[in-house]
């Protein structure tokens, strides 16, 4: 028995027809409007496409690197798979259910918190507005490898690729070749646009990097880094703060990696129909991010090694060193890097369009816009900022917005977004109702891993991610 919509108590078999015919319901209007999924394998393709990017080519070898190695790795995969699965699991059932843009998405149920929805759109758009500047930077240095020239010709890279960065507007150029490649995508609508291109460059993506890391590993000197990615180094860990330190940068990276506290996976979760088992399709999506992951680990620092550099932050790695390792590979290195920023690119792209995408849905349902003039009013405007984010790093204004905004989404609003679904999946909307959305169509929709499931949603990520949370900030500010 359960509680039918008026109070009474209804029949399991009857309460299930009742769903059942809701959710043909949605399922018709989601065909007519064009937002859906053409099945499992598109979805998780673009959830896929979401969560491998620049955090998984760059971000993730070089912080695990700098936190110990093989610790670091053993926390990260933990991180994955609690916090980061039951956050994912739970977002795509809250936008299974809502159907909705964000901002709907919350306001559904409750005005009040509305203002998680909108604060979903401000990290998104935070995040793009900086993202799409790399996405620009990797534009210029294909189209570099393609026709030849600096990039290329051999000396210092790390100064090439200053001069480049700094440029007053060369990279704002390129960033709008970027931005309106994706655009173009965006414009075509969920189906035939963002899944048509999920599946070709995911799969794509993987293989050029099974590549890389092949070709990586082969070259002289290539222990050294896979020594440094999976041997622990104890002295490093006490130099980046101790385990909590790391626990904090396993988080971080996790939330980043895997796209959750943005309001992307619901927005993606929106486009489902009911016949999709969410708990195993997230496992297959958080297995497969970290696979890039370490994949891109092994071809990224043993090829840094190689060279004998060091493995630095940021951009700068796969820009200033990595240019290095493809000269010294001589004419085959061209080649090799071609193959390298063509799966960087589309890394880039998948990633940079599912955080437009949470834009444009909303801008389209709540302004009645139609899908392209949606998408370019959005795209449109974060042409401004991150244009304004380009100039930023030739020292206009006095402050570095990339670093700014970087910071800003990955360690304050991403876990705050995060603990904020956690409680209004578990308090405003209810456990048991979003488990019964998880479990739909399963026989047993109160197994112990379900159960496990609610309690996990419920307590224990919003506590942890706020404990973690609030000692990331003291560390923050001890440092
Ligand atoms: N997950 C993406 C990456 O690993 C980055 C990203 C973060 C994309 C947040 C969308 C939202 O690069």
């Amino acid at each position: 028995m359960r509680n039918g919509k008026n109070g009474f108590l209804i029949p399991f078999f009857a309460y299930r027809k009742i769903r059942f015919e809701d959710d043909q319901m949605e399922t018709t209007q989601l065909e007519k409007d064009n937002k859906h999924w053409s099945g499992r394998f598109g979805f998780i393709m673009a959830v896929v496409g979401s969560a491998v990017g620049l955090g998984n080519i760059w971000r993730f070898p070089y912080v695990a690197g700098q936190q110990g190695g093989a610790i670091f790795l053993f926390v990260y995969i933990v991180m994955v798979a609690t916090i980061g699965f039951l956050l994912m699991s739970a977002e795509i059932t809250f936008g299974r259910n809502a159907h909705a843009n964000i901002v709907d998405a919350f306001q559904k149920r409750h005005k009040r918190w509305t203002f998680v929805g909108y604060l979903s759109i401000l990290v998104a758009f935070l995040i793009v507005s900086y993202y799409s500047v790399i996405g620009g930077w990797i534009t210029r240095y294909l189209g570099g490898y393609i026709i030849g020239g600096g990039f290329v010709s051999g000396g210092d890279y790390g100064g090439v690729f200053q001069d480049f960065s700094t440029h007053p507007y060369l990279p704002i150029i390129f960033n709008l070749v970027f931005l309106g490649a994706c655009t173009f995508i965006l414009a075509f609508g969920v189906k035939k646009g963002i899944e048509k291109v999920s599946k070709i460059m995911m799969p794509a993506l993987f293989v050029m990097i099974v590549f890389v890391a092949v070709v990586a590993l082969t070259m002289d000197g290539a222990l050294e880094g896979v020594k440094f990615f999976l041997i622990p180094d104890w002295e490093r860990i006490t130099q980046s703060g101790g385990v909590g330190g790391i626990i904090v940068a396993a988080m971080g990276q996790a939330f980043f990696s895997l796209s959750v506290g943005i309001g992307i996976n619901a927005t993606y979760g929106a486009y489902l129909k009911k016949d999709i088992n969410i708990p195993k399709n997230t496992a297959y999506i958080c297995g497969f991010d970290t696979f890039v992951a370490l994949v891109a680990g092994f071809a990224i620092l043993p090829a840094v090694f190689s060279v004998g550099l060091e493995p630095n932050a940021g951009p700068g790695l796969i820009f200033g060193s990595l240019p290095a390792v493809f000269h010294q590979l001589g004419g085959f290195g061209i080649a090799v890097a071609i193959i390298f920023f063509v799966l960087i690119l589309f890394a880039a792209i998948t990633s940079c369009i599912s955080l437009l995408e949470v834009m444009i849905v909303f801008v389209e349902e709540k302004f009645k816009f139609k899908r392209v003039l949606a998408t370019l009013t959005v795209c449109g405007v974060i042409l401004i900022t991150s244009t304004l984010v380009s100039l930023s790093q030739c020292g206009y204004f006095g402050v570095d917005l990339l670093e700014v905004f970087d910071l800003a989404t990955t360690n304050f609003l991403m876990p705050v977004c995060a603990i904020l679904m956690c409680v209004y999946i578990g308090y405003v909307w209810k456990i048991r109702k979003a488990a019964d959305e998880l479990t739909f169509g399963f026989q047993n929709q109160n197994g112990f891993w379900v159960r496990v499931w609610e309690i996990g949603v419920k307590y224990v990520v919003p506590l942890m991610v706020f404990v973690i949370f609030i000692f990331g900030i003291v560390g923050m500010f001890t440092k």
